[in-house]
């Protein structure tokens, strides 16, 4: 289970810590379906629902890709992929096709880079989209879609599995004239918090991750989250940080000492930005992967305004530790470590930086999960998809909806000449 590890911040509180009793209203509100935006929390009973028949066809037709193919191509954007890439490159399973994650961007030669790491090998395609109209996923299944009936002829339909809203939108006409097999993005979730249905499912399945131990993880874990007390994982890191961010800490830095937590820290900028930056209030979301990033980040971090907080994720062991080598002679003057783990090496160096930057005037909390595995993966997504909730109705937003993520997009269709803009 989530454990987090606030020594690092409440000294930067007033002596009456963080506000719980404001934790518990936004988790009534939660629960209740009386907050804003209720229609889109049906997240909360993702795994319960997803288990049973959902669950058996998405390991069928993951079965049959990973048969079939040497290469999945997965197209989506923004909380249509951010979960399956965030799951597959933290949990890093073998012998499953090789994921390509396409129609993030319009950039050709990104495309073009795609294409050639794609080669003539066999490959199936996921195309997810819930609204079935976002132009850069669409523009890259056009082009994915085209290259596998050039090679597959009429057998391509066989290898595209579509995933997208169950009665309306483009892809859902296309699927359906098609025949693709296709998954259901339930109405009442939106993209971000979509991970744990057929959208992240899907490709982690493909990919070779257990999506069984994995949905009983998480089922178990929102059932622990949905505790109504302080000692609540999720209460006190919502309740810290939204007190923090009241302190003038608008800026928060997730961190990780692991490299493959990389996707997991975009999945959570999406996460919190998205659901808390509105109405002109939010807390930012930013990202840095330590030890790499102390020798780039570290100086702001430790001495640049005084408006940063971090939250550092880490596991409690690793998945195989690493013993330094005794060298004779030590030229390198490292003997001091020989016979030590890396893992306890990095430990240390994660408490000296928790130390710099608590004096340096930084607030530390800490998240941690046993290890970066199916259980781990599922428990910081509960974890964390509960606290947004319950942070966002603590700052008064609705955490539920993006409009301002429109803007750009009426902007881009009217330019582009689409008919009707
Ligand atoms: O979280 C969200 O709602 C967004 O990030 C969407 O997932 C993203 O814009 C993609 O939308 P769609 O799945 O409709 O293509």
């Amino acid at each position: 289970m989530v454990k987090v590890d606030l020594s690092g911040a409440l000294s930067f509180l007033d002596s009456t810590g963080p506000d719980y009793g404001a934790a518990g209203q936004a988790h009534r509100a939660l629960a209740e379906g009386s907050g804003k935006g209720a229609d889109f929390t049906g997240w909360l009973q993702l795994p319960r629902r997803v288990q049973g028949e959902e669950l058996k066809r998405i390991t069928a037709a993951a079965e049959r890709i990973r048969d079939t193919s040497e290469v999945l191509v997965v197209v989506g954007i923004g909380g249509s992929y951010l979960g399956a890439r965030a799951g597959i490159e933290l949990i890093k399973p073998k012998n499953g096709p090789e994921v390509i994650f396409a129609g993030t961007g319009l950039s050709p030669d990104d495309l073009n880079d795609k294409l050639e790491r794609l080669g003539d090998r066999e490959f199936s395609i996921n195309v997810v989209s819930k609204s079935g109209t976002t132009l850069e996923p669409a523009a890259a299944f056009r082009i994915f879609r085209g290259l596998l009936e050039k090679k597959y002829g009429a057998a391509a339909r066989k290898r595209i599995y579509a995933t997208t809203d169950k009665a309306r939108g483009v892809l859902k006409t296309i699927a359906d004239g098609e025949g693709y097999e296709s998954f259901v993005v339930p109405d009442d979730v939106g993209g971000r918090f979509s991970v744990l249905s057929a959208v992240g499912l899907l490709p982690l399945a493909a990919a070779g991750c257990d999506v069984r131990t994995l949905v009983g993880a998480a089922a178990e874990a929102l059932y622990e989250l949905d505790r109504r007390s302080p000692d609540n994982p999720a209460w006190q890191y919502a309740a810290t940080r939204n007190a923090l961010y009241s302190k003038g800490k608008t800026i928060e830095i997730l961190a990780s000492y692991e490299p493959s937590f990389r996707y997991m820290a975009e999945w959570w900028k999406q996460l919190y930005g998205e659901s808390e930056g509105k109405n002109g209030v939010g807390i930012y979301p930013a990202s840095v992967e330590y030890n790499a990033d102390l020798h780039s980040m570290g100086q702001y971090i430790q001495d640049g305004p005084r408006t940063l907080m971090e939250t550092v994720v880490s596991f409690e062991r690793p998945r195989r530790d690493y013993e330094m080598p005794f060298v004779m002679g030590d030229a390198d003057g490292l003997n001091y470590l020989a016979g030590r783990g890396l893992g306890e090496i990095s430990r240390v160096a994660m408490e000296a930086v928790k130390a710099a930057h608590v004096a340096g005037g930084v607030p530390n909390m800490g998240v941690s999960v046993p290890l970066r595995d199916e259980e781990g993966f599922a428990e910081l997504v509960c974890f964390f998809e509960m606290a947004c909730a319950i942070s966002g109705y603590m700052l008064g937003v609705n955490p539920f909806d993006q409009p301002g993520v429109e803007a750009y997009k009426k902007n881009m269709f009217r330019m582009l000449g689409k008919p009707g803009t």
